[in-house]
This record gives structure tokens, sequence and C-alpha cells, in this order.
């Protein structure tokens, strides 16, 4: 029904400028009822961080930045939501246009620069929902003007825990000029130790609010060595892979829009994305679960990111072009994967790592 909704407002919301079209979504959005969540096949329910999903396809950060409209997302049909990136003081992010859709790449570009109403707003949105069902996260940053940033975290830390599942440290966005620097060793040591350490304070509660990092495709693997052993070391509870790139493969056939700053997502960043989160899953060895974002599209797609070793997936751009229908479309083409190979999503998970780090797909 949505998904048919969706194809009939289509033109209409890509004559509009993306910035637009993405806020009358969320307006609408915000315009349906809060329905009980649609049940899902058993067979799709996945146990990851101690915590029950009733299916793996999630929505991605930065589709709901705000923290408006988590529970009518969950009723189109996600087994779990990404909230944010919310920062602690509200903030303006970068000057419109700043998102742009690069439609024969079926790609996004944006460069937001984490425009946010700020942690109290977030903080409250959350409270009144607080209580119902479904798994909602909130992706957490830093202020740009900000003097001590790890002091961001942990303050955002310290007011969500509680009310949201999970927190995914944002250290990859491209667009808050000196974020990703959180991604070298010693800073990455220090904000993940003091990020554990207020969870821990904030959160006496037997089921812990689950710490993520976020980490960007754009790394060597030098780096990537260096922030799994970090991570691990500090105890996150898992890795989300990755945010948008600032590569521009020679593919992308929208030249002229490719020239603009930001991070490309969508399907140009499957690849890449893909080859990176079977690199962490090497590295990691199932010691942590992995969500993999990035140029989902498709059940083949997210069938691929399990293969590399992640137990959970996320999409957003995918959204822009084919619509809240996508969600049952990979939900049923799951299905039909695990039933055409007669496994499990559980025994799927990384079985491919090796052949797809090597761009074997
Ligand atoms: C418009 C837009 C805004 C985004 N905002 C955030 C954000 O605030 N925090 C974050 O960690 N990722 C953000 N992302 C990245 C997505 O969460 C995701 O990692 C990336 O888009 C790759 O997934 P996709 O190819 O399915 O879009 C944003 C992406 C888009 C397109």
């Amino acid at each position: 029904m949505i998904g048919a909704l969706f194809s009939l407002a289509k033109p209409a919301l890509h004559a509009l400028d993306a910035e637009t079209a993405h806020q009358l979504t969320i307006r609408g959005l915000s315009l349906m009822p809060v329905m009980p969540l649609p049940p899902d096949d058993p067979r799709l329910g996945v146990d990851v961080f101690g915590k029950a999903f009733p299916n793996p396809v999630g929505l991605a950060a930065g589709f709901d930045k705000q923290c408006e409209v988590p529970d009518q997302l969950l009723g189109l049909g996600f087994g779990f939501v990404e909230l944010g990136g919310v920062v602690p003081k509200p903030q303006a992010g970068n000057p419109r246009p700043r998102v742009f859709r690069l439609t024969q790449d079926e790609a996004v570009i944006n460069r937001f620069g984490l425009n946010s109403d700020g942690l109290d707003v977030a903080r409250e949105r959350l409270a009144r929902r607080h209580g119902r069902p479904g798994v909602v996260g909130v992706n957490i940053g830093a202020n740009k003007d900000s003097s001590d940033r790890i002091a961001d975290y942990v303050l955002c830390i310290e007011r969500l825990c509680g009310l949201a599942d999970f927190l995914t440290i944002n250290v990859s966005s491209p667009n808050t000029p000196g974020l990703r620097d959180l991604q070298g060793e010693a800073f990455l040591d220090d904000l993940l130790a003091r990020s554990i350490e207020a969870r821990d304070k904030a959160d006496r509660s037997r089921s812990k609010t689950i710490i993520l990092l976020k980490i960007a495709p754009d790394i060597s693997l030098d780096t990537l060595d260096a922030i799994v052993a970090t991570a691990l070391r500090r105890g996150i509870d898992g890795l989300t892979v990755s945010n948008t790139t600032v590569a521009r493969p020679d593919t992308l056939k929208e030249k002229t829009l490719a020239a603009e700053t930001g991070g490309l997502s969508g399907k140009p960043l499957f690849v890449p994305s893909t080859k990176i989160l079977a690199e962490t899953f090497l590295r990691v060895e199932r010691r942590i679960p992995l969500i993999g974002v990035g140029g989902v599209d498709s059940a083949e797609a997210a069938w691929a990111k399990i293969r590399a070793g992640a137990s959970l997936v996320q999409l957003y751009s995918a959204m822009v072009y084919k619509g809240p229908g996508l969600i049952n479309e990979i939900k049923t083409g799951l299905l039909r994967i695990l039933a055409y190979e007669k496994t499990s999503l559980a025994q799927a998970i990384g079985r491919d790592a090796t052949d797809l780090a090597q761009g074997r797909f």
C-alpha cells in the first residue's frame, strides 16, 4: 500500500530538490498513525547484541536526523532504525543545496554537515516514545565548533543511555571538518575508553545500551587494523561499516553532480563498502557483530553483505529511488535465497568474507 503510494508520489517528489522532497516525506510519515509492528517470518529473526531483531534490514542514519518518526519507520517493516546524527548543541549544518540525487547512478551525494535540532530535543522525542516496541538506535556526533569533541560524544551517551537500544559513534562523516581524524589510533582509543566508561556509569541496568562505532570506507587496511584492535580492546559492542565515501568512481555517469563536495552513497558505494566490511570481518573474527551498510538496494545486495560478515544490514539511498516497498522486497528475496540455498541467516554470516574482501563478488 505504502509502496504504491510512493510510486504515485515519486515523480512529484523527484521534481523537487532533494532536501525539500525529504522534508515532505518526513512530514508525510509524521501524519501516519503508529501501527502495530508488522509480523516477520521467524526465519528472518536474528539475535544480535543480546537482542532479538525481527528481521535484519535496518534504516541507516541520516534519514530521520531529528528523531521525528521512528515508529512510523518501524511500521514500514524495518527490523530496526537508526535515528540521528544528533550532536549536543543545535546546529544548522552547511548551506543549501547540500544533498544531490545522482539519478542515473542511483546514488546520492550529501554534505549536510550534521544539521541537528540538538541533544535536548532528540532526548525529549525519544522519551516520548520510550517503551514502545521496536529496536531504535541513535547516531551521535560532535558539534562543528566544539573545543572538546570527545566530550560531545560522552555527553550524548550520558543523556541518551536508556532511551535508545544502541548508540552509534559516528567518526566517519566526511562533512564535519576533522571528524574523521578521530579514527586515528590515539584519539580513537581515548574516545572509545571514555564512551564506554560513560555508558557503564549512566546505564547500570543489566541490558546496557549497546555502543557501536561507525567507520568510513576510505581507510587503509593499516588504519582498519588499528581501529579493530582499539574497538576490541575498549569493549565496543559492534562496528557499522560503512559511512559514505569521498571517492568518486570513474564509472559515475552524472559527471557534473559528481563534482559536488560531500559523501557519496547508494549503488556505487556497494562494492567498496562490502569489501571493507569483509576485511573488517576477517579481522574481527566473530568476536563482535558487524552491521553492513552501503548500496543495499536488493535482496542480493543484502545477502552479499551478510556473506561478507554482516549480522544486520542497513540502507538509506535506495529508499530514495525504490521507496518503502523495497523493504518487503528484500525480506521476501532473503527468504527465497535461504530456501534455495537450504541455509539460515546465522550460518551465512561471513561465509564468503575472504572472496568478497578480494573483490570476487
Ligand atoms: C542524506 C544523508 C545523510 C546522512 N547522514 C548521516 C549521519 O548523520 N550520520 C551517519 O553516520 N551517517 C549518515 N549518512 C550515511 C548513511 O547512514 C549510510 O552509511 C550511507 O548512506 C550508505 O548507505 P546507503 O548507500 O544505503 O545510503 C547519511 C547518508 C545520507 C544519504
